[in-house]
């Protein structure tokens, strides 16, 4: 895809920190048109993923990747919602498998047999699970260490702790008669990390109660 040929997700790439492969599963199919979907048993609208093509696309890929205990994530509006603390967990593991739904979704013996988590990132319908499978890689890699460099540090950022971030500025000292915070000019480092601790709790508390909720604890 094109979106890991670009910038720092590519840079990953180069560096062989992630290794990103795209499988086809109509490559997969026995069917002789190749065919992926079919009608629902029970009737309704429409279409149902069959399961043989996705199963031995998924044989495919641990059997050429030698993967031990696969991790399978299927991508769905069902799922549990995508965050950081679920990002930080997948970054700790070597490989994970990314299945993409198309139509009306995947035959239920797929997600019994292979899927260990339904994933989704956020309660909205897309037409497919590329898009939420890219957000999913892109939010994972960049808490490899050697991923992001010394100037795009993941130390302290939105979500750590259950706090959205403080302000920043940079030069010029006023811009358009607006001033930096004197604070922030002052060189002292207790005063600046209190003034940004209060920032973020400040934004935390007023955009994001729920997420505030689990700060206080
Ligand atoms: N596929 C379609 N919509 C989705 C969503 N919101 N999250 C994950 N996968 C999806």
């Amino acid at each position: 895809h094109s979106y890991m040929n670009e910038s720092i997700m590519k840079k990953a790439v180069e560096k062989n920190i992630i290794e990103v492969n795209i499988y086809n599963i109509r490559d997969f199919s026995t069917n002789k048109h190749k065919k992926v979907d079919d009608y629902p048993f029970g009737g309704g609208a429409g279409m149902v993923m069959t399961p043989q093509p996705i199963y031995d696309t998924y044989k495919h890929i641990i059997e050429t990747h030698n993967i031990k205990n696969p991790r399978v994530v299927y991508l769905t509006p069902k799922g549990k919602v995508h965050n950081q603390s679920i990002a930080q967990n997948f970054s700790q593991l070597d490989d994970v498998i990314f299945l993409c739904g198309h139509y009306e979704g995947i035959d239920q013996r797929i997600i019994d047999l292979i899927v260990t988590d339904e994933i989704s990132i956020g309660d909205y319908v897309l037409t497919g699970g590329e898009l939420p499978a890219l957000i999913l890689i892109d939010s994972i890699s960049r808490l490899i260490p050697g991923v992001l460099g010394q100037n795009e540090s993941f130390e302290e950022e939105s979500f750590k702790d259950n706090l959205l971030e403080y302000p920043h500025y940079t030069r010029p000292r006023e811009f358009m008669n607006l001033e930096v915070p004197s604070v922030l000019l002052s060189g002292n480092h207790k005063n600046i990390d209190k003034w940004r601790y209060e920032e973020s709790i400040k934004i935390t508390k007023e955009r994001r109660p729920d997420l505030y909720k689990k700060a206080c604890k």
